[in-house]
């Protein structure tokens, strides 16, 4: 299959691109490294032993992208790209509707335009708000995010799913991702957040790696085993082969469907730092401090969907996403950018 993947070269993408060319799909990547760099497809590239065709263009330009599309002629499309961080859509949200609606409305003109009607979309866990109790089900009521960066993945689903009813050759996939850690087993390519990381994973490597002094723990008095924060990590290979796992499911059925992508397990803030104690051997300094504004006590995922449809269930555990995000993080203390 000839897979057209925007933002290809970012954390998940980067690790999806190197699925699909493993599995021998042709691979184009669209990215403009607002938030990463080449160096992580030079390292796809090095791991798979062949490369993705690359186009440095932002998706919102829509006549880069239909110049694309005309040279590479897609038969599917893996939508990554798009701006994340939660804490910066509340300070600046009109950057965020714009950049994240602009891009794909931008994408699905060019993909109508070339007839290409296949589309896996980035949607995140964060969707759902805090209008039902883990685990949480995509069928399980109204969904309304509690930041502007989740609402336009609220919007963008919106958007798919009257696209998909208005004209029904699309097929659409929208994937909710719970919190994806890890790296590929390799070491070489891994989350290379720009600044001081607002997820908690990648802060705890960089805490182990020395680059940052200790952890802050958001708070340790929520009504759960250990009275931190629990959450549903998922390893971002488990999470990259969740989306082959759709795009072959997409072959065979259209219209437009939301899976979840999680374990089905929760693991404490707590229970994370231990596993990175004993994935790097360091003890990994944390202090408690109050909660964070808008953080939730818990959020898991119901896989049943995902397994029973997509034939797919995530493979990886807590201690193997530790070692695999340490084996990146020791050995890129400093991200990729000195890695050249
Ligand atoms: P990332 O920032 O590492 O990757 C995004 C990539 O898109 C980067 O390479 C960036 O340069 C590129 N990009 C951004 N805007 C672009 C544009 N206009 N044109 C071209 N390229 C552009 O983020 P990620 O963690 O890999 O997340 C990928 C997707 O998954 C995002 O849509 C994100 O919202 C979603 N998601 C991420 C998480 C998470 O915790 N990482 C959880 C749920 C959903
Ligand atoms: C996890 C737990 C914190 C940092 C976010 C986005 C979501 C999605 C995934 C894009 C919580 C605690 C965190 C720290 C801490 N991204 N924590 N100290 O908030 O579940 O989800 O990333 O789609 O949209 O909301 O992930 O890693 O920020 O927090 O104690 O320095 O760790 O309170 O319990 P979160 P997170």
């Amino acid at each position: 299959m000839r897979v057209l993947v925007t933002g290809g070269a970012g954390y998940i993408g980067s690790h999806t691109v190197l699925t699909l060319l493993e599995r021998g799909d042709d691979v184009i990547v669209v990215d403009n490294f607002a938030n990463s760099s080449p160096v992580s497809l030079e390292r796809v590239a090095g791991i798979a032993g062949r490369a993705a065709r690359l186009h440095t263009v932002d998706v919102a330009d829509e006549d880069a992208l239909d110049a694309v599309f005309t040279e590479e002629k897609p038969d599917a499309v893996i939508h990554f790209a798009g701006l994340k961080a939660v804490g910066e859509s509340v300070a600046e949200p009109l950057r965020y509707y714009r950049e994240n609606l602009g891009s794909t409305f931008s994408l699905l003109s060019v993909m109508q335009r070339h007839d290409v009607r296949t589309l896996v979309f980035s949607s995140s866990a964060t969707v759902y708000g805090d209008h039902q109790n883990a685990p949480y089900r995509e069928d399980g009521g109204f969904l309304d995010a509690a930041n502007p960066y989740g609402q336009t993945k609220v919007m963008i689903e919106r958007i798919l799913t009257d696209l998909a009813q208005a004209d029904p050759t699309w097929r659409i996939a929208l994937l909710r991702y719970f919190n994806p850690i890890g790296a590929h087993r390799s070491g070489l390519i891994g989350e290379d957040p720009r600044g001081v990381p607002n997820n908690l994973a990648p802060y705890v490597a960089q805490v182990a790696v020395g680059r940052l002094a200790e952890v802050g723990v958001f708070g340790d008095d929520y009504a759960t085993a250990d009275g931190t924060g629990e959450r549903d990590y998922i390893h971002v290979v488990d999470l990259a082969e969740g989306h082959v796992a759709a795009l072959e499911h997409l072959r065979a059925h259209a219209g437009v469907r939301a899976w979840n992508l999680g374990t089905g397990r929760a693991t404490s803030v707590l229970e994370l730092i231990a596993a990175f104690e004993r994935a790097s051997g360091r003890p990994i300094p944390h202090r408690v401090l109050p909660r964070r504004d808008g953080d939730l006590a818990q959020a898991w995922a119901d896989t049943t969907r995902a397994e029973d449809e997509l034939g797919w269930r995530a493979q990886r555990g807590i201690a193997e996403m530790a070692e695999d995000a340490w084996r990146w993080q020791s050995g890129n203390p400093q991200g990729y950018e000195t890695a050249r």
